[in-house]
């Protein structure tokens, strides 16, 4: 079978194929669509059970459903299959560690993580969005997966945002640009409220296009910007697959991923206990990577005085603090 353009995008175009023939592509195609990213957790003769998981989703109103997907092969799938009652902890973009104790096979992650228990014992865990407690309804075929359809008895929503994951990595949302124009134009709030929108916006702007702006340096070399975060942190040590996910924050198969392509180009191997470290060729291509930022950064900065610069930094450094 020959692959056509599928779009008129074709510039534009990362990878394209299909799945029997590549399940990793066809595997971050899928991570193209973003989520949020939810624990799941039960009490289930009498062990706890809870994990990462951004397969969650919502299903029907009447009845309330909602359903997540775990994978066959986990240790924890039967488990997980068998509880009655099981709850679903939406997390808040401050939760990214609690994201990563729960995605992995931490033994500590409930000692780790702040909790009580719901009616059912079902962990409620301190600092999520939402907390939804639920009875199980079906446990369907998914393939490699089992679809676990529950039904919402109860649920409680918190103030916070929401954390992201879109394009194997973790994300927090952000008010689009229309919106925030908008809000800007039909703003009637006092004159000094009105004067700290556009200067947060302009921040937002600048960091979004510069960002864009960088990846022409990155495509030079053959990077990406997975790539580019996991040769840096290895540029400091040797690293685990475990400390990469921590480090980068994006998620364990992106990790993977990216190691297999940096493996496949020489700049990366495996030292003797088995962690990655950078071969001659990989420092090479992180010190070009690290002079093209300096000079960027340096060009950015270009005919702008000593003075404005402080004062931006100021600013920037006391809206942190707030
Ligand atoms: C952001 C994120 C999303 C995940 N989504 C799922 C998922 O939807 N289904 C699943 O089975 N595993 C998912 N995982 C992986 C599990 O959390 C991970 O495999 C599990 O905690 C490790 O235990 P296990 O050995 O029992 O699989 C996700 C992990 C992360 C970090």
């Amino acid at each position: 079978m020959s692959l056509t353009a599928l779009t008129s995008n074709d510039a534009r175009l990362i990878e394209q194929g299909y799945p029997d023939t590549d399940s990793r592509a066809f595997r971050r195609c899928l991570g193209q669509y973003p989520t949020g990213v939810a624990v799941i957790t039960a009490r289930h003769n009498g062990k706890l059970l809870g994990m990462a998981v951004n397969s969650f989703a919502a299903v029907s109103l009447d009845p309330p459903l909602v359903l997540w997907s775990i994978r066959r092969e986990s240790a924890r799938a039967a488990d997980f299959c068998e509880a009655e009652h099981l709850a679903v902890n939406v997390l808040s973009a401050n939760q990214v560690q609690v994201s990563q104790w729960f995605g992995s096979a931490h033994p500590d992650r409930f000692q780790m993580a702040a909790w009580e228990p719901d009616a059912h014992g079902a962990p409620l865990l301190d600092g999520a969005i939402a907390h939804l407690e639920c009875r199980r309804h079906a446990v369907l075929d998914g393939g490699d997966h089992f679809i676990l359809l529950m039904r919402v008895e109860r649920h409680a929503s918190y103030q916070g945002e929401p954390l992201l994951f879109a394009q194997g990595q973790y994300a927090v949302t952000q008010s689009h640009p229309y919106v925030l124009a908008s809000r800007e134009a039909t703003a009637t709030a006092p004159a000094s409220d009105v004067a700290v929108v556009p200067l947060l916006r302009l921040l937002s702007i600048a960091n979004q296009r510069m960002s864009a702006q960088f990846q022409q340096h990155r495509e030079a070399l053959g990077l990406n910007t997975s790539s580019t975060r996991v040769l840096n942190k290895l540029g400091v040590g040797a690293c685990s697959v475990e400390e990469l996910e921590r480090l980068t924050y994006l998620g364990h198969e992106a990790v993977e991923d990216t190691l297999a392509d940096l493996q496949a180009h020489s700049y990366i191997a495996k030292d003797a206990a088995g962690r990655f470290e950078l071969t001659r060729s990989g420092r090479d291509t992180n010190a070009a990577i690290a002079a093209r930022s300096a000079a960027f950064a340096a060009g950015k900065l270009q005919g702008l005085s000593e003075s404005d610069v402080a004062a931006a930094k100021r600013v920037l450094l006391a809206l942190q603090d707030r």
